[in-house]
């Protein structure tokens, strides 16, 4: 029984309450919590579930260590703009980044010079190809982009160094960033890739041939297949694309890490060429800016809310994670997120 002394006291507990809100402007109060946040944790729970005795695929073999990974690992995240993290499965487990580093070495190249230059230099024409296509290079000799194994050995020849050193250095530094903590080389992944790296090698070869790699091609080729090689976890893509959902801004550290204007033009070279030849089919059914590797990574942007990132290592035909991208897609499907609209199926 509640006596008239307690209803008073919680009369006056709920109007100091009601007050001290109202007290308090709105800007002070920080964001307001993303209108699906109560969603958050089922979404991904469910995805997991859904899709954790997947089999179909195969891990990466053409880089040979990328064999030894466990295949059935599997994590599953959401990481919110301002850095809250809802996750199911192996999402501390660390594996090679490999492409998934791509947009943001763009990043670098458009914070250090402007987007025109990647777009000049490079390209931002998807190639309809595979990532390592040397036909693609053929064709479109003068315009690639920066998400396909031609265009991110550019990107890195772009960045600006007087060294290898110093290139690389900038390199790791901006994943790091991007990332909120100090991401590490796989060495045993490097080794296993740059010994074996030959048709990157030609690749490399042939954009300085034409006038379309801006350093040493070798140089290039090793810095890339660094870069590629770096360590991360499913809940550091996560917060990588957060960090792109929040204006290029890290939800940790709060870095400025890329300026906020260039966000949506390497969000469109996600959009069209994250999935490589499959990109047309990603964007259809799941409608967002995305980026894939052969680690089994991947992740997604919902932009300026939040990003979606997974990590398995069985691959489909054309290099992207079986149980990853089916994920993000159901996770992108029930909460409605999709850039042009929800994708309910
Ligand atoms: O250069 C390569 O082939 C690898 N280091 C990266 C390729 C990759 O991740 C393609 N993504 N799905």
């Amino acid at each position: 029984m509640i006596t008239n002394n307690r209803v008073s006291i919680l009369a006056t507990v709920a109007a100091a309450a009601v007050l001290s809100v109202a007290a308090v402007p709105a800007f002070a109060r920080g964001p307001a919590p993303d209108p699906a946040v109560k969603d958050f944790q089922r979404v991904v729970d469910a995805a997991y579930a859904k899709y954790k005795d997947l089999k179909d695929g195969k891990n990466a073999d053409y880089i040979p260590i990328l064999t030894e990974t466990p295949s059935d690992l599997f994590g599953v995240v959401i990481v919110t703009k301002d850095g809250k993290v809802y996750s199911a499965g192996d999402v501390d487990y660390v594996f090679s980044i490999q492409s998934v580093s791509k947009p943001f070495t763009a990043a670098l190249v458009m914070t250090e010079q402007s987007p025109a230059a990647l777009k000049e230099k490079i390209g931002v024409e998807p190639t309809g190809m595979a990532f390592n296509s040397k036909l693609a290079l053929a064709v479109y000799e003068n315009s690639v982009n920066p998400l396909v194994n031609a265009g991110a050995i550019a990107a890195v020849s772009l960045v600006q160094a007087t060294s290898e050193e110093q290139r690389w250095n900038k390199v790791q530094q901006n994943l790091s960033d991007f990332a909120g903590r100090p991401l590490t080389v796989l060495e045993k992944v490097y080794d296993s890739e740059y010994s074996t790296a030959f048709g990157n090698r030609g690749i490399a070869n042939l954009l300085y041939n034409w006038g379309r790699l801006y350093s040493d091609p070798e140089e290039a080729l090793r810095v890339y297949t660094r870069e590629c090689s770096v360590g991360v976890s499913a809940k550091d893509l996560g917060m990588m694309g957060a960090t792109l959902a929040n204006g290029g801004v890290n939800p940790l550290t709060k870095k400025q890490v890329m300026p906020a204007k260039h966000v949506p033009e390497l969000l469109a070279v996600m959009a069209t060429a994250g999935f490589y030849d499959e990109s047309g089919d990603w964007m259809f059914t799941a409608g967002l800016p995305a980026k894939t590797g052969v680690g089994g990574g991947i992740v997604a942007v919902v932009p300026g809310r939040f990003a979606i990132a997974a990590f398995s290592p069985r691959l489909n035909e054309a290099g992207n994670s079986v149980r990853s991208l089916n994920a993000i897609r159901d996770i992108a499907g029930e909460l409605g997120v999709g850039v042009f609209g929800a994708n309910p199926n």
